[in-house]
């Protein structure tokens, strides 16, 4: 049990149409979310955030939206990218940044992130810095190096004094991510303590102890419960299982009652 509240995150990719969008939001049923329990958030693709907004107003439920990605630029000629004000009009609070797919496919780097990072938080955006090792670099055992390393980068422009509840991190083993392979509990939590040790040493203990760091790769209905209900683990960032409203429901579902802050839905 932990006194952070959880953030059931859900990361759409690059799926979903604004009526697939609209058809997701309204099968939701908001006695299904305890807010006492856990915060939940979905990051539809950007062409579907405006919908995605009417339709949580629509339905009354107590979901935020975030981006999947942002620029650093305030404006400018950035073809194809949105600024942070572009995605705070539409309501959105939170913006993932450097995802590890982001990073493979489209050159985002440690310090792309670490200027993302800093122009969300200025900007009154949620970033959720993401950070994982691939398949290689856990073999040759730089699982640690490396989450530490990009963690670092990701914070290094983060002031000292930010208030904990302004920054998310995610730790997504990049081998974890759409392939079925959860990473095992007791490990993924392990690593969420090292980035945890990594965020004291830079930002100090009450930010350690007070920013949410999430496990994404393969969750699922069947395994929220068992991750999430780990010390180091405050929620999820999940991909293929946020897609489907059942899914989410049910891992909704599944980790209420994790936190001291519990309700049973
Ligand atoms: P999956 O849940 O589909 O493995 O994706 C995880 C992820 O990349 C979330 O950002």
């Amino acid at each position: 049990m932990t006194t952070r509240k959880h953030l059931i995150a859900g990361n759409w990719k690059m799926n979903g149409t604004q009526a697939s969008t609209t058809e997701f939001f309204n099968s939701l049923n908001p006695a299904d979310f305890c807010t006492q329990s856990a915060d939940y958030l979905i990051c539809p693709p950007a062409t579907c955030l405006h919908t995605a907004q009417d339709a949580i107003s629509g339905q009354k439920l107590p979901i935020a939206t975030g981006s999947q990605t942002m620029d650093y630029h305030e404006s400018g000629a950035y073809t194809g990218e949105l600024s942070t004000d572009m995605i705070l009009e539409t309501g959105a609070t939170h913006a993932i940044i450097g995802h590890s797919e982001r990073r493979q496919y489209y050159n985002e780097t440690d310090d792309t992130v670490s200027q993302k990072v800093e122009a969300a938080i200025n900007a009154g955006l949620i970033p959720i810095a993401c950070v994982g090792e691939t398949l290689d670099e856990r073999d040759a055992g730089q699982a640690d190096t490396i989450v530490t390393t990009q963690t670092q980068h990701a914070l290094s422009r983060v002031p000292k004094g930010t208030c904990p509840s302004k920054l998310v991190i995610a730790y997504e083993p990049v081998w974890a991510i759409g392939t079925g392979k959860t990473c095992d509990s007791a490990e993924a939590n392990r690593v969420c303590g090292v980035i945890r040790a990594t965020v004291a040493r830079l930002l100090g203990d009450d930010v350690a102890n007070g920013v949410r760091i999430l496990y994404g790769g393969s969750v699922k209905p069947g395994n929220a419960a068992e991750l999430f209900g780990l010390p180091d683990i405050d929620g999820g960032l999940i991909g293929g299982a946020s897609l489907k409203a059942t899914d989410y429901t049910d891992i909704a579902k599944a980790t209420a009652g994790l936190t001291q802050t519990a309700c049973s839905v």
